[in-house]
Parts: C-alpha cells; structure tokens; sequence
C-alpha cells in the first residue's frame, strides 16, 4: 500500500488495523521504529506518510469512504478443527467480508490480498452480497501478492508479473488502471478467480520444491564428495533450468512457502487427488528432514552430548534484510538444540530478544538446555564450542574468524548452512570446518 500511495499521489490510501499499537507504531515519527523491517520502507513511508498514505484504526468509517478494499489479513494454517494442521484459517477473511459488508456504500471493489486457497473468493462474494442494502454492490478481484521479504520494495516496483483474477470487466480495469502507473501493460495478466488463487500456491510451491530439490542434493554431495554448489552452477546454467533458487541452506522458513503448500496439500485431498496431495507433502517433508538433519549432525560432531555446552546461532531469522520469524530454520535447530542441553547464544542483526522468546519460550534455566540473547558475534561466540550460521546476513560473510577462535574453547567448531564464509580463512584460524552440501 506503501508503493500504490508513493506511484499515485492522486490516491488515498488507508490502511487500517483493528491493533492500535500497531498502528501506532506505523504513525511513529522515528522510522527506525516501523512495525517492518524491510530495506527501503521506511524511504518511501516518510515520503506518502500524512500525504496520501494514512494509518488509522478507524474501519469502519474508512470502508464506507472506499471504492476500492483490499483485503490483507493474515490466513495462517489452522490449529484446530477440521483439516488443523493443513487448511487455512478463514476466520479473519471473513470477519473482514463481513465488516465490509456492513460499512461499504455505493459500489466497492474487493480485492483479495491475502494467499487464499482457491475458491474463497465465493465464500467472500455470498458475504457481501448477503447484505440487502439498497445501493450497495460489490466486485470481488483476485490480486495475489508475489512480494519476496527483503526485496519487497524492489519485486512491487519492477514486479515479473501483476495477475488480477476476476470476472468484471469495470473492475479489473479499476484496478488494472493502478498499477499501470508503473507497470507496463504487458506484465498485468487477467485470469479467472480461481486461476488466480491457484496461481499463487501453484508459484509458492514450484519455489519450495526447488530448494528442497537441491537440499536433496545437498546431503547426497556430502556422501559423495561432490559439491552442492559446483552443481548448482553447473544445472542453473541451463536456462531451461535457470540458475534461481537452487541455493542450498538450512530448509526454507517464512510465512507462504510451507502453509500455501500445506493449503495445496489440503486442496488436492478434499478433491480425492491423493497421489497430487503427496507428491506436494514430500516437498515440506524433505524440509523437516534438512532442519532436523543439521540438528542431528552438529550434535553428533559433538561427540553425541551438547549438555552444558555453549552454542552461537548466528541468524534467527528466515532469511537476510527482514527480521521476520515465522517458520525460521532457526527456530527447529534450537529446539533440537535446546532439546540435547546445549545453551544457546542467539545472535540476530535485527530480531529482537522479545521475537526469540515468542518462538522458544521464556530463557529459563531448566534440565534441557536454554538460550541467552548476545548482542554482537562475538559474545554469542565467547567461549562456545560451535557457532552454527543460519542467516545469510552480509556481515556474517566478513567474520573475522582468527579472532573469533580464539575466543572459542577448543576443539571448536563452524557450521556454515548458508555457504558463506571463507571456509579456508576459518579452517586456518584453526576451527573444525562444515559446510553444508560439502561436508
Ligand atoms: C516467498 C515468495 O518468493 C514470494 O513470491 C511470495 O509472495 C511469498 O513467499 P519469502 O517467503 O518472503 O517469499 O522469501 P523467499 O525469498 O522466497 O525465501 C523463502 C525461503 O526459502 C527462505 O527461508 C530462504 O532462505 C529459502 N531459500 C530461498 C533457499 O533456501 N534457497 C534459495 O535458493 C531461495
């Protein structure tokens, strides 16, 4: 919304949110203290912010001023009930549907934001048309988003495709005439409703399935001799191949890749496509079985017992330039971790401690093992016995690791899932040396 209001100054744009502190957070005058991490961000806030981007928890009154809603919710899987575990959890699409049914006047554009599973934009289309209001009227779109955390602002403003999923022609132009103040037309597809929605999952799990196919690999170069990333270079050079996502690390972690392919998963069964629904499992399969791998891996390295011994996490979120969480590696390996007694010393350039303890609990002393918060690389490290990289973050590639083994009690060792740190350098100062997909 950021990017629409910054491309259209002609266009308010509220974006609302019943959790007033997290708006108020979005008013805040100190950019460094914006809700999001996400490089550029806070540039283009600053810029439209009290212009013609606002924040507000005012809803209500904000729909019925709309021609245009979107609707961005989070739908995470569900934790209960029936398809717990796979289905997405509706409850806040539709409590949203039902909000704007009641508010809107005249004729409103809905456009869902959110990654739905297909054929929600029914269950939305019943809601809002349930409502017998005279002069109200509503057209439903299918806008999915195929924004990359960290690149955010980048993929918005250069994106490889706008897909707008409807069935109104007055509507998809509507729309259609927004993004075209940036886009060139040829990059903004229309499709149908449902192709939209399945478009979206279809292109999350393709991406999923790339990195568990060379996580695969990854653990049959280490038996082999082979390494992970000679022969990622060497299939991305075809193009028919392409040379994207086939980095291997340590599982894919954010908030789409795993629940839109739980989503598939659920989607394929209830239409009885058993043989679909598994093939899709195996690609979040072999993802556990990469985190759970480098947890077993690093344990036995350690002569089989991390009781009482000091771990560095260097990275906690899920990848580099966010400081998003959700369905980190990081948070398994620690579990695993924690699990075997080691005591874990988290280091993360921008997850605060607070994020940590939401994910693993509070840090307190029990039998198992537990975690601390380090403020640099070099206290997580002081005194470990491993340092395992997790997060590709850039200053970890430039780890000044003559004085970092120093520190370090012997024999000690480095875990590189990410594959980027001068592995010679680090062998040199000394360390034991593992790196994913060489051994
Ligand atoms: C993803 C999709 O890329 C985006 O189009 C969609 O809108 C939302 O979901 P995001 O989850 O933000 O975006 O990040 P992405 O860059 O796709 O990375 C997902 C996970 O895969 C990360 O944990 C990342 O470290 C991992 N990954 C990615 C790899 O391990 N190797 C790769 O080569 C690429």
């Amino acid at each position: 919304m950021a990017v629409i209001a910054d491309r259209c100054p002609d266009i308010e744009v509220h974006v609302v949110d019943l959790n007033s502190e997290r708006i108020a957070a979005w008013n805040d005058p100190d950019l460094a203290r914006l809700p999001i991490y996400e490089p550029g961000l806070d540039t283009i806030v600053a810029r439209a912010r009290g212009r013609n981007l606002n924040f507000s928890t005012d809803v209500d009154r904000c729909i019925e001023k709309a021609d245009m809603v979107f609707l961005s919710v989070n739908t995470p899987t569900k934790q209960r009930g029936i398809g717990a575990g796979k289905a997405s959890d509706l409850r806040w699409i539709e409590a949203c549907a039902r909000q704007v049914a009641r508010n809107a006047k005249g004729h409103t554009i809905v456009v869902e934001k959110s990654t739905l599973p297909v054929r929600t934009a029914e269950t939305i289309k019943t809601i809002l048309n349930s409502t017998q209001e005279r002069g109200k009227s509503f057209s439903v779109l299918s806008n999915p988003e195929f924004l990359a955390e960290g690149t955010a602002i980048k993929d918005l403003e250069y994106p490889d495709r706008v897909l707008i999923g409807g069935e109104e022609e007055h509507a998809i132009e509507e729309l259609k005439s927004i993004y075209e103040r940036w886009v060139e037309p040829a990059k903004i597809l229309e499709t149908n409703l449902w192709s939209s929605e399945l478009s979206k999952l279809t292109a999350n799990a393709l991406l999923a399935q790339r990195v568990s196919s060379i996580n695969s690999i990854a653990a049959l170069c280490e038996s082999t001799g082979a390494n992970v990333r000679e022969v990622a270079e060497a299939v991305g050079r075809d193009h028919r191949i392409g040379e994207k996502f086939l980095k291997s690390g340590p599982g894919f972690g954010g908030s789409c890749f795993q629940k839109d392919i739980l989503n598939l998963v659920y989607l394929c069964r209830s239409f009885g496509l058993e043989e679909v629904a598994t093939y899709w499992e195996q690609v979040i399969d072999l993802n556990t079985w990469q985190q759970r791998r480098i947890s077993r891996l690093i344990t036995e390295k350690l002569f089989n017992t991390l009781a009482g011994k000091k771990i560095a996490i260097l990275g906690f979120a899920f990848k580099a330039n966010t400081n998003d969480t959700r369905e980190s590696p990081a948070i398994r390996i620690a579990k695993d971790l924690i699990e075997e007694g080691a005591i874990l010393s988290i280091h993360d350039p921008k997850v605060k401690i607070d994020q940590i303890r939401a994910e693993l609990g509070e840090k307190l002393k029990n039998d198992l093992g537990e975690w601390e918060f380090a403020g640099s690389i070099k206290d997580a490290c002081n005194n470990a016995d491993a340092c395992i990289l997790i997060t590709e973050w850039k200053e970890y590639s430039t780890i000044n690791w003559m004085e970092i083994s120093e520190s370090m009690r012997k024999p000690a060792w480095l875990f590189d899932t990410r594959c980027i740190v001068d592995s010679n350098l680090a062998r040199k100062s000394g360390l034991n040396v593992w790196i994913l997909g060489e051994g």
